[in-house]
C-alpha cells in the first residue's frame, strides 16, 4: 500500500447501498463509484436508483444498477439482492445499509406500525442482507466489508425530537455491527457503523426548519454547523478501503464533534 489508490481504492469490489434514492445514500453510492466499485442501489423509488445508476456509470465508468425494494418486506430483500448480484456478475462484497427511518411521536403514544416498520427497516432489514452477504462470502471463502448507518442517537437521546423507534433500532443497530464483527471476523468480514451527526436530508430537513432548532442542534454541535451529505462520502470509502483493514465493531462518529461533550 504505497500509493493512495492503494489505500483507498475498491476498484473490482462489487458494493450494494441500500436507501440510496436520496440523501446520505446518494453520497454513499458516489463515493464508492469514485473508488472504483461496481454498485446496486436499492429503493423503494425505482426511477430514482435507475437514475442515479446512470449517472454513475457515465461519470466513473464503473458497472452501477438500480433496483427497486421496500426493505421492510423480506420477499423484496430476497428479490433485490438476486438482481443485485445477477447484474453486477457476482458476489456482493461491500455492503452499506442506510436505508433508515426516523417517525417522531410522542413515546406514551407511539404508534405501534410506526414502530414495527423502523424496526424492519433500521433493524430487521440490515441483519437480512448482511445475513445474505456473509453467507455468499462465507460459500466462496473471499473477505468482504459491511457498513452500517447508525446515528448519534445510537449512543445518545435527542432532546430536540421524540425520536423513541429510532433510538432503540439505531442503538441495536450500533451493537449489532459489534457482534457481527466479532462472529464473522475469522472470515475476514469486517463489519462497522457510521454515526451521523445532523445532516439535511429529506429525512431532516423539515425538522431543521422549525423554529429554533438549527440554533440549537448547531449550539449542540462542536463544529458549530451541520454536516453536508457529501461529508459522509470519505468515512464510507474509508471503512469499504484498505485503508481500514485492522478496523471490525467499530462505530465511526461523523457528527462534528455532537457525541464528545
Ligand atoms: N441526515 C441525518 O442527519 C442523519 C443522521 C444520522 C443518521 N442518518 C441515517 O442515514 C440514513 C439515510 O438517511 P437520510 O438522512 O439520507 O434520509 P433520506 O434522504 O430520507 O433517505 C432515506 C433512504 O432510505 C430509503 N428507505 C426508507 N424506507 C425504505 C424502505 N422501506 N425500503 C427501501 N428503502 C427505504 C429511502 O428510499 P425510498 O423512499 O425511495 O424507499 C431513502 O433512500 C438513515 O439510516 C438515517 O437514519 C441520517
Amino acid at each position: 500500500m504505497d500509493s493512495l489508490e492503494g489505500l483507498f481504492s475498491v476498484r473490482g469490489h462489487r458494493a450494494l447501498v441500500t436507501g440510496a434514492s436520496s440523501g446520505l445514500g446518494v453520497d454513499c453510492a458516489h463515493a464508492l463509484a469514485l473508488a472504483g466499485a461496481d454498485v446496486a442501489l436499492v429503493a423503494r423509488r425505482e426511477d430514482r436508483v435507475k437514475t442515479l445508476a446512470d449517472e454513475l456509470t457515465r461519470k466513473y465508468r464503473v458497472r452501477a444498477v438500480g433496483v427497486g425494494a421496500d426493505v421492510s418486506r423480506e420477499s423484496d430483500i430476497e428479490r433485490a439482492f438476486a438482481d443485485c448480484v445477477g447484474a453486477l456478475g457476482g458476489e456482493i462484497d461491500i455492503l452499506v445499509n442506510n436505508a433508515g427511518v426516523s417517525p417522531t411521536g410522542r413515546a406514551e403514544n407511539f404508534k405501534r406500525e410506526l414502530w414495527e416498520n423502523a424496526v424492519a427497516v433500521n433493524l430487521t432489514a440490515p441483519m437480512l442482507l448482511s445475513q445474505r452477504v456473509a453467507r455468499a462470502l462465507i460459500a466462496a471463502n473471499k473477505p468482504g466489508r459491511i457498513i452500517n448507518m447508525a446515528s448519534i442517537y445510537a449512543a445518545v437521546a435527542s432532546s430536540v425530537y421524540r425520536l423513541s423507534a429510532y433510538a432503540a433500532t439505531k442503538a441495536g443497530l450500533a451493537n449489532l455491527t459489534r457482534q457481527l464483527a466479532v462472529e464473522w471476523a475469522p472470515h475476514g468480514i469486517l463489519v462497522n457503523a457510521i454515526a451521523p451527526g445532523w445532516i439535511p436530508t429529506e429525512a431532516t430537513e423539515g425538522g431543521i426548519a422549525k423554529p429554533g432548532n438549527k440554533e440549537r442542534m448547531q449550539q449542540f454541535t462542536p463544529l458549530g454547523r451541520l454536516g453536508r451529505p457529501e461529508e459522509i462520502r470519505g468515512a464510507v470509502v474509508f471503512l469499504a478501503s484498505p485503508a481500514s483493514s485492522y478496523i471490525t465493531g467499530a462505530i465511526l462518529a461523523v457528527d462534528g464533534g455532537y457525541t464528545s461533550w
